[in-house]
């Protein structure tokens, strides 16, 4: 068989052509003397036929033979076909195994999300796990658009370093040749350095928090995109950050639409967000928010139409147990699907109507000078359809890299909290530029001045106004991808209780 490849989602332009495709079984059915696979090869899913008729007789073998996951060559002819998955078909004329499986572990039936963890080298192959992973990239390389157009230089920073950066508490320690080490929760202190160099950069990087929390937000090795832009304030600051999530936003709903199709990604609220000003408000306003009598009105509202929702799912699935009795069988495999989207959706609500008691009684005794938890980011963003910019927060909460404002008592700190309860994506800060001001915050927070003498020298010479911001990259995946938890938003996510495969 001729080597030359074509990928799959080539086959399009490829239309009465005869080509060489090699992937790896999705799904096979047979019907009489014909054998339908559903091929993917990485690159999309393609259905092709095998008919009896047309095939050597080794070729028709192997074609009986194949299970899910088995690899495969195959030779055929492409024809459009609108039906199909990706409007292609290809009609084969040769088939050859590479390796024939049995037993592949990830069947089309429902796993517990246990199960496929333990399997995430396999299940990396399922159509969401692949969609999720093209956007990621997606992500990334819009990322990379956004700061190289705008002159930016891409920087890299150290993963061991000497010291904390955002709190002690969360340090992951090591060794460095018998010295005592941390992994960097930040690049940002080196940022800062480099940006005194450049005007203008961005770290594109992996970071480490060791905080024993086991949310749907939480990793312990997520990646963070930290750009540093020397004379500029919180205002410019919080303008790029907006211009930044309105691009990567905007060049992923245009490239991604598969993809998010597959992720059954409403768009809607994406699409929304490119177009209009995203909501900034100070943290004091925040806090009133959560504490209104709308806020506990908004809550009690969404309890009711939660319940309503959840009656007319249980309504529908009588209906369409009823008729799974009597449907065909292509039918009966649709309903079945819908039926466990059902469950999972009743789960969901569920979930849902036991939560949203404690986020009302959160809210409402939410006491300034807290930081805002999960829930509180959730409820807060609830109550706008663009993302909320939250800025002047008490200082003792924040970092002692913060500038203050004239009053001392806030910090000129910026979070950005997505939509649809996805919660802070962005953290960042006009910088403390002062150096007798720095060196009485490194005081004040027990830090060692001498690990710091570097960071200080930044404030020594040629001292200019300064900020920036880390942005997450598995809490935007999520967001984007409409993903209910960031361990489906990295290949491999390190978090605590997961270090396998
Ligand atoms: O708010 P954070 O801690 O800010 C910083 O580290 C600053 N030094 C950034 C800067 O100004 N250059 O983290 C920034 C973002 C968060 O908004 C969140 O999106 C993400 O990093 N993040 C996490 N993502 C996943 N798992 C975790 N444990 C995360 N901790 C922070
Ligand atoms: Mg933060």
């Amino acid at each position: 068989m001729k080597r030359q490849l074509t990928y799959i989602h080539q086959l399009k332009d490829h239309i009465s052509m005869d080509v060489n495709l090699a992937g790896w079984v999705y799904n096979v059915r047979s019907s009489g003397s014909l054998v339908f696979i559903e091929c993917r090869d990485g690159s999309g899913i393609c259905q092709c036929v095998v008919n009896k008729e047309e095939v050597s007789e080794n070729s028709w073998e192997t074609a009986v033979s194949l299970k899910q996951e088995s690899s495969i060559r195959l030779n055929g002819f492409v024809v459009s076909d609108e039906r199909s998955i990706g409007g292609v078909e290809l009609q084969v004329k040769r088939l050859e195994v590479i390796q024939l499986v049995a037993d592949y572990p990830i069947t089309p039936k429902e796993h517990g999300i246990e199960f496929l963890m333990n399997r995430r080298h396999l299940w990396l192959r399922s159509q969401r796990q692949w969609a999720a992973m093209r956007v990621r990239n997606g992500i990334i390389f819009a990322i990379h658009n956004f700061f190289q157009s705008r002159g930016f230089i891409q920087t890299d920073t150290p993963i061991f370093t000497p010291n904390a950066a955002e709190g002690s508490t969360t340090l992951f320690e090591t060794e460095f040749f018998n010295e005592k080490a941390y992994l960097a929760q930040t690049g940002q202190l080196y940022g800062e350095a480099l940006a005194m160099a450049h005007g203008l950069i961005y770290t594109f990087g992996p970071t480490f928090r060791a905080e024993k929390s086991k949310t749907r937000r939480h990793l312990s090795e997520f990646w963070m995109i930290e750009p540093e832009m020397a004379f500029y304030d919180l205002e410019m600051n919080m303008d790029l950050a907006e211009d930044m999530l309105k691009s990567i936003v905007s060049e992923v709903l245009e490239k991604y639409h598969h993809e998010l199709a597959l992720l059954g990604r409403d768009t809607s609220s994406l699409k929304r967000l490119v177009e209009k000003d995203f909501v900034r408000i100070k943290y004091d306003d925040a806090v009133d928010i959560l504490n209104s009598d709308k806020t506990a009105k908004v809550l009690d509202e969404l309890i009711q139409q939660r319940k309503a929702e959840k009656e007319e799912l249980i309504r529908e699935q009588d209906a369409i147990q009823k008729e799974h009795g009597s449907a065909k069988k292509w039918r009966k495999k649709q309903i079945e699907k819908r039926i466990i989207d059902n469950h999972t959706r009743v789960d969901q609500i569920e979930e849902d109507l036991r939560n949203i008691p404690r986020w009302k009684k959160s809210t409402q005794e939410f006491t300034w000078g807290s930081d805002f938890g999960g829930s509180d980011e959730t409820v807060l963003t609830m109550q706008f359809d663009v993302p909320v910019m939250v800025t002047h927060w008490p200082a003792e909460i924040k970092a002692f890299y913060m500038k203050r404002d004239k009053t001392d008592t806030y910090a000129l700190g910026v979070d950005i909290l997505a939509p649809e309860g996805y919660g802070e994506i962005v953290g960042g800060s006009q910088r403390e530029d002062n150096l007798d001001v720095i060196l009485a915050r490194i005081e004040e927070e027990g830090l060692d001045p001498e690990v710091f003498d570097w960071y200080i020298d930044l404030r020594r010479f040629g001292s200019v106004p300064h900020a920036g911001f880390g942005l997450g990259l598995e809490r935007t995946v999520a967001w984007i991808c409409g993903l209910g938890h960031v361990r489906e938003t990295i290949a491999f996510p390190r978090m605590m209780g997961r270090i396998t495969p």
